[in-house]
């Protein structure tokens, strides 16, 4: 791999959170997939582009450019060594031959200049430590012209699961769940840093447009708690914690987490703010 600067994400995305992508990838997919089609609408895709995914995870995005690409190509970068090999074994496995992968971390990797018509993201840019030279990278590797539709989390009160992790308060106080401005998943929640950054980067035309969706985070509440303490914020919370008071903790979130419950699925909203823009004709600058 090339240079890495986001060190401390290398060893997360290669460590448990890599691993728990890798073996809740189709949790995940339900959860997010609601996000694709106003993603890949603002990507405006035409046949033939080169479409950079940015934080691709297991690829899922990567794969729907790819196909809209036509006789174009989709390459999705990831820190992450293991969700990769997921990516590349899902793709070989659907018979799709015009994306590719690259482990490295998008904020320093040296990607090809002025090469991609267009970049996505379904909600990987939000962990790099200077997000303007991350997104001054980006912007070198596409084609003066060249497009950006990505989505990053937005106001951690306008995503249900976090309001439903914040029921837990009571029982354990829950924190924060990252500041805006540093590397975390809502480090571009809110609208104006998010789009400074990519202002500041070089892009042009920058907006910032509020999509709400639907995920399905699981069959009942009991499985989606016990889901939504496996990941990055719930697992957060109960470290340190003996395990009585964690299945007091699964109980009380269950609890909470009910009245979701619809038709043999617990789907929860989530917000995300749809960021696009495009690079101008100077050679961007970090
Ligand atoms: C929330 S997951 C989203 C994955 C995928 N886009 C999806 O929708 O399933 C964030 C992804 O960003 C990747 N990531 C985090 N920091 C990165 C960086 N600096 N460069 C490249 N990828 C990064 C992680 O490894 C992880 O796969």
């Amino acid at each position: 791999m090339h240079e890495v600067v986001n060190t401390a994400q290398l060893k997360a995305w290669n460590g448990y959170e890599g691993t728990h992508w890798v073996h809740h990838q189709d949790r995940w997919n339900a959860i997010n997939a609601n996000f694709d089609l106003p993603l890949l609408d603002a990507a405006a895709i035409q046949d033939g582009d080169r479409v950079l995914d940015v934080g691709c995870g297991g690829g899922a995005t990567t794969r729907l450019a790819a196909a809209t690409a036509g006789r174009g190509s989709a390459l999705g970068i990831d820190l992450s060594a293991p969700v990769l090999e997921l990516a590349r074994a899902r793709t070989a496995g659907a018979g799709i031959t015009n994306a590719s992968f690259v482990q490295g971390d998008a904020q320093v990797h040296a990607l090809d200049a002025d090469t991609f018509d267009v970049a996505i993201s379904r909600f990987g840019i939000m962990f790099f430590a200077d997000p303007v030279a991350a997104f001054a990278n980006i912007a070198r590797a596409l084609r003066p012209g060249g497009r950006i539709a990505l989505l990053a989390a937005a106001e951690p009160a306008e995503n249900e699961w976090l309001t439903a992790l914040r029921s837990l308060d009571p029982l354990l106080p829950t924190g924060d769940f990252g500041t805006p401005g540093s590397p975390g998943m809502f480090s571009l929640a809110d609208r104006d840093t998010a789009v400074s950054a990519l202002t500041s980067a070089g892009f042009l035309h920058v907006q910032a447009e509020c999509i709400r969706a639907y995920g399905i985070w699981g069959r009942n509440a009991a499985e989606a708690a016990a889901f939504l303490l496996c990941s990055g914020p719930g697992r957060h919370l109960l470290a340190g914690l003996g395990p009585g008071i964690q299945e007091s903790v699964r109980e009380v979130l269950t609890e909470q987490l009910r009245p979701y419950e619809n038709a043999g699925a617990l789907p929860l909203r989530s917000t995300g703010w749809l960021l696009t823009g495009t690079r101008g004709e100077r050679t961007p600058s970090d």
